[in-house]
């Protein structure tokens, strides 16, 4: 797929079939996410690609425990609101039971962490679109960056100490069998031109 096209037709996927793509196909998307752009060449964006399923399992757990123990403030965003009603009712998986989670992380207190790993999850997106591979953006890990269970639990699966978590990315074939490629109507992102 030509790379504008790649870009303009990449759409999230929520529903997933639960055979895994093969690795060599989950390296090229890490590898598109490992060429992203960094604020001053630093190349400290962290990529933990985790596909073994107990550990996916284990997290959705963990991930349901810490949203249902919150409660939702007037002033709570309205997806992580989402996500703790969910939770409660116990009916809840973040990762729509991808069969791969690519967890971002990247140094604790860097001011380019998010900026860094947002290009490394935009690359992998594009590339996983032109490989038709679905994903979409999670991040349950970074809301919870801070809850004790979570990261006791990411430091087996290789998160340092002094990272944080920034995003994630769930990926695999979608259920419908290609990428659904329907473009949105851009009703935001204004532009203003001064020429
Ligand atoms: C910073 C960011 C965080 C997001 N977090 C989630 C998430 O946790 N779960 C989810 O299902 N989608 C998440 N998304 C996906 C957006 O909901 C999605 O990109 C948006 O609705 C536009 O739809 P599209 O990706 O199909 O174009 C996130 C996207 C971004 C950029």
């Amino acid at each position: 797929m030509e790379a504008f096209e790649a870009i303009l037709t990449r759409r999230s996927t929520r529903r997933f079939r639960p055979e895994r793509p093969d690795r060599a196909l989950i390296e090229q998307v890490i590898e598109a996410g490992r060429t992203a752009p960094s604020g001053g060449n630093n190349q400290t964006t962290h990529l933990i690609a985790i596909t073994r399923p107990e550990v996916l399992d284990t997290l959705a757990v963990l991930v349901r425990e810490a949203f249902a123990a919150m409660e939702v403030q007037p002033d709570t965003y309205r997806s992580m609101a989402n996500s703790i009603r969910r939770a409660k009712t116990g009916d809840y998986i973040f990762h729509y039971h991808a069969p791969v989670l690519i967890v971002t992380a990247n140094r604790k207190g860097y001011g380019n962490a998010l900026a860094d790993s947002a290009c490394v999850l935009e690359n992998m997106m594009i590339a996983g679109n032109a490989l038709d591979l679905g994903s979409v953006w999670i991040n349950q890990l970074h809301w919870l960056d801070e809850s004790p269970a979570v990261r006791e639990y990411l430091y087996g699966m290789g998160l340092s100490e002094n990272e944080t978590v920034t995003g994630g990315l769930a990926l695999g074939y979608p259920e419908a069998g290609l990428p659904n490629r329907e473009m949105l109507a851009r009703t935001g992102n204004p532009v203003t031109w001064v020429e």
